[in-house]
């Protein structure tokens, strides 16, 4: 344990130093608050015991840079009876413990033991919030499908080093929900986790929003102002899509990646920057790479550890969980019950190719919750069509097990196509019929046997 001692008293000093070295700590000194301060800030200590009357500044205005600094600093202040009142004002202001003068050194045993404790205490919080959070983090990523299980693990894995991370997959895949899973898992759980989407954000504003300018960079910038980068100090940064960032700025991004400083526009000065990257984009990199459009040297920085997500329509075995997990949320979210699907209606959501991934199955479980008829039990023919019709693959399996009604279907396709037709001539028949391609009696004739005619007004 490494103790800050500050008082202007050199006797005191040598006395408490020499107790607490005898006792087995690591022990500083210093003489005024600002030499304290500086001190402080720039090592570790577990524990500062402080005068309160300082030769510059006061025992409370310490304590309270010291806690701005760090405000888990254990800060024990040392009183006489004229200060008791700032001692409890500054125990409120967050010091551990205050001793009142003449002290003897088992009273400074005491309190320091004391401190340990809460030392002791606070650092297996910490763990113990690191694991809540790992196994939130896994949580509330949803799926048991081996894909998945790997996925999980890989988080765990990269979360504890400080390695850049490339997370690639298709559009709603979770590529977000994997960054964040990353950086709640890490040591930098208690850091922000500042997520910037390169994607939507036209390049000239988005290297002010990633690195900041200085007060007078630009005509509107009337104050400085600080990038994402440094909002993330002592967290994560994920840098979402990308792959649509500029060549121009995908140079600047790599000087940063390369020597940890960022340059706000319009300063000389560079700042170094304790953040940990985490990039993502559903697009080819590869590919880019060979057009040109994206810097090969970045890629490999970017990628020290590639995590790919796979498409949902290859972890199929995740769709049933997912379902449920979604249905629970939305029917808590909205008061109606949860949905369900018969066999038939599951079989075409398996066969479904799912382009939009999980975030496509998210919208559709809410959709149907608040679509369907309470206590319904959805069959293959209340789905969106896409689903329902699914790929032709899909068609041909009907036919091949001898579901597929022809007539029936075409029936309704016919229906269908009129209503349109007619809906865009305004009811009216001919012009209806030159859209459909077909003669106007042909349609009308279609239209009595549909009976669509009855809610169409006669023209004149
Ligand atoms: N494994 C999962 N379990 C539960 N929900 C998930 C899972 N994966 C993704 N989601 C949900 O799906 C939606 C899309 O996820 P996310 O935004 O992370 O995808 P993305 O890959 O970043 O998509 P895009 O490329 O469109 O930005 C979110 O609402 C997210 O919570
Ligand atoms: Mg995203």
């Amino acid at each position: 344990m490494r103790v800050l001692l500050i008082d202007d008293d050199p006797e005191i000093l040598d006395l408490l130093s020499s107790f607490l070295e005898m006792k087995g700590y690591e022990v500083d000194t210093a003489e005024t608050g600002k030499d304290g301060l500086s001190l402080f800030s720039a090592g570790k200590y577990s524990l500062v015991i402080s005068d309160y009357m300082l030769p510059d500044i006061d025992g409370l205005q310490a304590s309270r840079q010291i806690l701005s600094i760090d405000e888990d600093a254990l800060i024990i202040l040392i009183t006489g009876h004229g200060s008791i009142e700032s001692a409890v004002s500054a125990i409120k202001a967050g010091v551990f413990d205050y001793i009142l003068k003449p002290f003897d050194l088992d009273q400074i045993e005491v309190a320091i033991h004391k401190a340990e404790k809460v030392t002791a205490l606070k650092a297996e919080n910490v763990k113990l919030r690191q694991v809540i959070a790992q196994s939130e983090g896994a949580d509330n990523m949803i799926g048991r499908s081996r894909s998945m299980k790997e996925l999980k693990r890989l988080i765990r894995r990269v979360a504890v080093t400080q390695a850049t991370v490339l997370v690639t997959g298709e559009s709603g895949t979770g590529k977000e929900l994997v960054a964040q899973a990353i950086h709640r898992a890490s040591p930098r759980a208690k850091g922000p986790f500042i997520p910037v989407n390169c994607g939507a954000i036209p390049d000239n504003l988005l290297e002010d929003e990633l690195f900041g300018h200085k007060k007078g960079a630009f005509t509107d910038a009337i104050a400085d102002r600080i990038g994402r980068f440094e909002q993330a100090e002592g967290g994560s940064i994920f840098l979402d899509e990308i792959g649509n960032m500029s060549l121009a700025l995908q140079a600047k991004l790599l000087r940063v990646l390369q020597e940890r400083i960022v340059s706000p526009l319009g300063g000389d000065e560079s700042r170094p920057v304790d953040v940990r990257v985490i990039a993502a984009t559903n697009l080819f990199l590869a590919d880019e790479i060979r057009k040109g459009r994206f810097r090969e040297d970045l890629y490999y920085r970017l990628n020290v550890i590639p995590i790919h997500i796979p498409p949902l329509r290859e972890r199929t075995d995740d769709i049933p969980q997912l379902i449920d997990f979604f249905n629970h949320r939305f029917s808590g979210l909205m008061g109606f019950p949860e949905i369900r699907f018969s066999s038939k209606a599951m079989k075409c959501i398996f066969e479904y190719s799912w382009p939009g991934n999980i975030r496509q199955l998210e919208n559709f479980v809410e959709r149907m919750i608040v679509l369907q008829p309470e206590g319904h039990l959805v069959q293959p023919e209340d789905l969106p069509s896409d689903i329902h019709l699914g790929s032709t693959d899909n068609l041909d399996s009907y036919v091949f097990e001898g579901r597929i009604d022809l007539k029936a279907k075409l029936t309704e396709m016919e229906r269908s196509y009129i209503e349109q037709a007619l809906a865009l001539s305004g009811g009216t028949r001919s012009e209806a019929a030159r859209l459909l391609g077909l003669k106007r009696t042909t349609l009308i004739q279609k239209m009595k046997k549909l009976g669509i005619g009855d809610k169409v007004p006669e023209e004149k």
